[in-house]
């Protein structure tokens, strides 16, 4: 018997990297057994902002789920789906949006985020409820859990909201989902910016090779006021160190480096080498995992076309709830029929 239903999902921006593993992934595989998993790839929610770019969907689509399954994402298991091939989502969608009020969603910090990054000065009503759309994935399912990046707590909160705003208008129908947030937080990039980020290029990939991840790590920012492997080092806030802690199976080894880093006895390349020496280790699987799936596009391809009837199939059901509770069920013949 599961523990209830679990949801979350990625834009199809690209590849997905380290900052995403500590984020989400690492939750995603970590709960699948216990949970009923969903995990969507938001097509929709990347027109909110990038109009652009449509013709490279189709491949980053791809390379997001070949990046779930590689990490370990069972599709026996788990459901993968296409947010655009489950309509009523967006059906959802407009329903919710009757709940939450314009300036509730003036205020989502990440809104205005996107707007100063991407040069946005007049957001359009879709990238206002870029919050709507997401309460309506995770509720398309009931969802209960949502793993997800720290910077997506403010959309888990408008979920939320608008999931009690309809219980109490209307009748108990949806959860109110629990944020789920990384263990590690965020992950610092490998220039030490707070977070890595594909813009900035300060990134590990999870599809990246041996060679690119050894290059990134010896590059990396470490404690800049340290010239010799003699001179005393700091641990804390240390990327270096960060990226030990989240990714090196061998702690004995990375508590033994920060001693003799504290005092001056091991200089940054040793610490950098078996960094990425451990980044390998822990990448190989998933690598072998991305090379076996990618071999059978065929069969990923079936993944997400089975994941997207099942998910079609329960927000149908859930659609049908929450119209029963709106007392939509007038014309029902006629709405069924037409
Ligand atoms: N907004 C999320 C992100 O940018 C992606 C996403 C879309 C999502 N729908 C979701 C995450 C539903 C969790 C649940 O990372």
């Amino acid at each position: 018997m599961k523990k209830g239903r679990l949801l979350t999902g990625d834009r199809p921006t690209g590849k997905l990297h380290l900052g995403h593993y500590v984020g989400t992934l690492a939750n995603r595989v970590r709960l699948q057994e216990e949970y009923d998993c969903f995990f969507l790839v938001a097509d929709y929610h990347l027109l909110t902002t990038r109009l652009d770019q449509l013709e490279e969907i189709e491949q980053n689509i791809r390379d997001v789920v070949l990046d779930n399954l590689s990490v370990g994402i069972d599709p026996d298991r788990s459901t993968i789906f296409l947010q655009s091939a489950v309509p009523q989502v967006p059906e959802l969608q407009l329903i919710f949006s009757m709940l939450v009020s314009v300036p509730r969603l003036q205020r989502v910090p990440t809104l205005k985020e996107m707007m100063r990054d991407l040069h946005i000065t007049q957001p359009s009503a879709g990238l206002l409820s870029y919050p709507v759309l997401q309460a309506a994935d995770i509720l398309s399912v009931c969802g209960e859990i949502v793993p997800v990046g720290k910077d997506q707590a403010s959309h888990l909160e408008v979920t939320r909201e608008i999931a009690r705003r309809f219980n109490e208008v209307f009748a108990p129908v949806f959860p109110e989902p629990e944020t789920l947030i990384g263990e590690v937080g965020t992950l610092p990039g490998t220039d030490g910016k707070a977070k890595m980020s594909k813009s900035i290029g300060n990134v590990i990939y999870l599809s990246d090779d041996r060679e690119t991840v050894t290059q990134r790590v010896m590059r990396m920012y470490t404690d800049p006021r340290r010239i010799h492997p003699t001179d005393p080092g700091t641990v804390e806030g240390n990327p270096v160190f960060i990226y030990h802690d989240a990714f090196n199976a061998n702690k004995a080894e990375v508590e033994d480096l920060k001693d003799r880093y504290r005092a001056g006895r091991v200089g940054d390349v040793e610490v950098k080498k078996r960094l990425a020496d451990a980044l390998n280790a822990f990448l190989d699987p998933i690598r072998e995992r991305r090379r076996r799936f990618a071999e059978r596009p065929e069969y990923v391809e079936e993944i997400i076309v089975e994941g997207s009837r099942r998910a079609r199939a329960e927000a149908q059901e859930t659609l049908e709830r929450a119209k029963e509770a709106m007392k939509m069920a007038y014309y029902r013949g006629v709405r069924h029929r037409a």
